[in-house]
């Protein structure tokens, strides 16, 4: 292996680290905006390595409080195995405050995490069902969204109350990072008294996360609220923890697992499992 060094990324690292993250296939449902990796370097921070001046990974986190989600962590095949992922998630992470991920089945991945101090939880699984009424599973009623014009300030309709339900299930405050995935195209938020749930159109799909409320019935009714808003959609993709008690009730009304990842977390309890539901990619 030539000279490596791992470092903050900076603007012009940006296409070499697109180039990694479209080798593993992470942009496409991004194409054309802004996406995640920018949120990471606005709102968390990502980090480089770099082997003979070419970016040959990354690794992506995103704070709410005191909380660290990493988001990613890649290294390109010919070059995994060498130490370069220790190094920049040891860059990446802090040792002193509470982090959570979504992590891959890669052993290498499952092991760092764990000698980084978090522990594997409970599954997340990437479910998809059907907008229809007919997909509700039985005792869950879909209620009214509070959505609307933008208020004088140019927020997008509800977003205080959604930072502030969002803050006591996922951990952390993230007001910055909420608010500017508020604005991007295609993008809406539903407000349901209790629950809140954001949502975006991927073509014809439509991704709802992320989600939570007071109860997990405030969950159900945030997403059937941004289901019922898209009719249209093909089908509605959600990130189910395993440990949530509407997960077995999608699956009797015929939702489909399509992937699963593992929750893990250096503070069991402090994320609601049973109350939120993830954005795969913002955590
Ligand atoms: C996961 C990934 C980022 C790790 O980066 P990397 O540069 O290959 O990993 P490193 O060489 O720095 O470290 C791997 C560590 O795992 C250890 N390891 C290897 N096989 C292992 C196993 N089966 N069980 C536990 N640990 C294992 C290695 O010993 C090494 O630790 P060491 O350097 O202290 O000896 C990289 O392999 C990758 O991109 N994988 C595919 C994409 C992916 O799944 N990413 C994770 C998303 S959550």
């Amino acid at each position: 292996m030539g000279e490596s060094s791992v470092r903050v990324a900076v603007d012009a690292d940006m296409p070499g680290v697109r180039e990694v993250a479209s080798h593993f296939e992470i942009l496409d449902d991004w194409a054309g905006m802004p996406d995640f990796l920018d949120a990471e370097r606005a709102f968390g921070s990502l980090v480089v390595g770099e082997v003979d001046g070419r970016i040959v990974g990354f690794g992506g986190v995103l704070r709410r409080g005191q909380v660290s989600h990493l988001g990613d962590l890649y290294v390109l095949p010919e070059h995994q195995s060498s130490g370069i992922g220790r190094t920049i998630l040891s860059r990446l992470l802090p040792s002193d405050t509470p982090r959570v991920t979504f992590a891959s089945d890669d052993s290498r991945a499952l092991g760092l995490y764990i000698r980084q101090g978090m522990r594997p939880v409970c599954p997340l699984l990437y479910l998809t069902g059907s907008p229809s009424e007919a997909s509700l599973p039985r005792g869950f009623q879909a209620r009214g969204t509070v959505d609307g014009p933008r208020a004088d300030s140019g927020e997008p309709p509800g977003i205080r109350e959604a930072v502030m339900l969002d803050g006591r299930v996922s951990g952390g405050d993230r007001a910055g990072s909420l608010s500017w995935y508020a604005g991007l195209p295609g993008v809406t938020l539903h407000v349901t008294g209790g629950g809140y749930a954001f949502a975006r159109m991927i073509d014809e799909d439509l991704e709802v996360g992320p989600v939570g409320g007071d109860t997990p019935q405030d969950c159900a009714d945030a997403v059937f609220a941004a289901a019922g808003a898209h009719p249209g959609a093909d089908e509605v993709q959600v990130a189910v923890p395993g440990v949530h008690p509407l997960l077995p009730r999608l699956l009797e009304a015929g939702w489909e697992i399509d992937d699963l990842d593992t929750f893990m977390t250096t503070e069991p309890g402090l994320v609601r499992l049973d109350r939120y539901l993830p954005h795969p990619d913002l955590g």
